[in-house]
């Protein structure tokens, strides 16, 4: 598949590299294309991508991935061009800047206004666990879940597929209006991690019963 990242960034430039290695071609939307962060994030990719503008990468793509610190989410889909009906996967949180709260959520989220924005198929994703364990899901033989909401099927398990790609258990959470109880789950990862001791060693895994 073509999949085109906004954003070379922590979460970028990770699920870029693990979907270059499992065969897809990354093409990363990025500010400066001939800059040197653009540079080093291609080296990850093992020959099986580049770093472009968002709307060369989003043209013909596949699946976009939004990766992107929250206030520059609007500049950086508009600068991908025309993105109705495109499958859409956000991975961002809507943080305040000294981590402290989320600048939308109860009523509305991040997803649900890059929907409004864009007209894309979009999917929740990704913004549940520290970048820095993605590809690194294993917790003493449990496996981290991937928790991702949306309102199309199709798009739904595309992203399911891509979501088991990273190591990830992927764990339907409903409609996208959902994203409004994801995002502030990654809060609560980013408050362990940072205020409680924790570290960045967690995960979230849902448990269930077959009856
Ligand atoms: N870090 C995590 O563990 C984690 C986990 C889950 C979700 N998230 C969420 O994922 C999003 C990205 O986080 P991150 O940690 O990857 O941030 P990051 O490391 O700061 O990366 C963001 C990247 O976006 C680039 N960028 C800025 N404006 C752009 C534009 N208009 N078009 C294309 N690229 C642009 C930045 O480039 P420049 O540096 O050149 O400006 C930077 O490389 C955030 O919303 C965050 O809340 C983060």
């Amino acid at each position: 598949m073509k999949i085109a990242i906004l954003g070379a960034g922590n979460v970028g430039g990770a699920l870029g590299r693990l979907w270059a290695a499992r065969g897809h071609d990354i093409f990363f939307g990025v500010p400066d294309p001939n800059g040197d962060k653009a540079r080093k994030a291609v080296q990850g990719l093992g020959g099986r991508g580049n770093a472009v503008t968002n709307a060369a990468a989003a043209a013909g793509a596949n699946v976009v991935v939004l990766a992107v610190r929250w206030g520059a989410a609007e500049q950086a889909l508009r600068a991908a061009g025309d993105l109705k009906g495109t499958i859409l996967i956000d991975a961002t949180n809507p943080l305040a800047p000294d981590l402290s709260g989320l600048l939308i959520g109860n009523t509305w989220s991040a997803a649900e206004q890059v929907e409004a924005w864009t007209g894309a198929k979009v999917v929740k994703a990704f913004n549940t666990l520290g970048s820095v364990l993605f590809g690194i899901t294993d917790f003493d033989g449990m496996q981290a879940d991937g928790f991702y909401c949306g309102d199309d099927e199709i798009a739904k398990a595309l992203v399911s597929n891509l979501i088991a790609e990273t190591g990830m258990l992927p764990v339907d959470a409903g409609p996208l209006r959902n994203a409004r109880l994801l995002e502030p789950m990654a809060l609560l990862w980013i408050d362990l991690a940072n205020n409680r001791g924790w570290g960045r060693n967690h995960a979230f895994k849902l448990l269930r019963r077959k009856f």
